[in-house]
């Protein structure tokens, strides 16, 4: 497989686990075990971070290409570019929301779970989306043409979590990862 296709895979792959955690912890909220919503919005802090700015500015690149390759394909990269955008903004008030819980906001722990609940879902089906309909078209593409002059992020430096170094701010999500 090419470069290219194991990172997003990869992205994809660190994504997932973090969604499974954040999912765990909603389950708990749920049901009024323990959880910790430090946790829960580290894991959104963190989707405002690396895939927020270096996963998706990527991909739209990469897209772009495919879209100029395959013009079929150009109303399905539309309307991931689209979620890109609207993933920016729903990250930020998810973050906005989840401070606001821990400096002493009253929330009614339904509403919680069901905001939480839909960001999860849209996540998800963006990954799911690109996975099952988009990547296996840019796989093909990439072995018809060999080359692509788009860089790729490097994960080792600019990735706060899943990175080289992990960064303080997200030392509790790194725990839950043991990494
Ligand atoms: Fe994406
Ligand atoms: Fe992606």
């Amino acid at each position: 497989m090419s470069r290219v296709l194991d990172h997003i895979h990869q992205d994809h792959r660190n994504m997932i686990q973090l969604l499974e955690i954040l999912e765990s912890e909603v389950k708990d909220l749920a049901s009024g075990s323990d959880h910790d919503y430090s946790v829960m919005s580290d894991i959104v802090d963190y989707f405002n971070h690396y895939p927020t700015h270096f996963h998706h500015p990527y991909e739209d690149k990469l897209f772009e290409w495919i879209g100029i390759e395959n013009p079929s394909l150009r109303s399905l990269i539309d309307e991931l570019q689209t979620e890109h955008e609207a993933q920016a903004t729903l990250g930020n008030e998810m973050s906005m929301f989840l401070q606001g819980i821990r400096t002493g906001h009253m929330v009614p722990r339904e509403a919680v779970v069901k905001d939480l609940t839909e960001y999860i879902r849209v996540q998800r089906d963006h990954i799911d989306k690109e996975e099952g309909r988009l990547l296996k078209e840019v796989e093909n593409l990439l072995e018809a043409k060999r080359a692509i002059e788009i860089p790729l992020p490097d994960r080792d430096t600019l990735d706060p979590l899943f990175g080289d170094k992990v960064d303080t701010a997200f030392s509790l999500i790194a725990d839950a990862l043991e990494r």
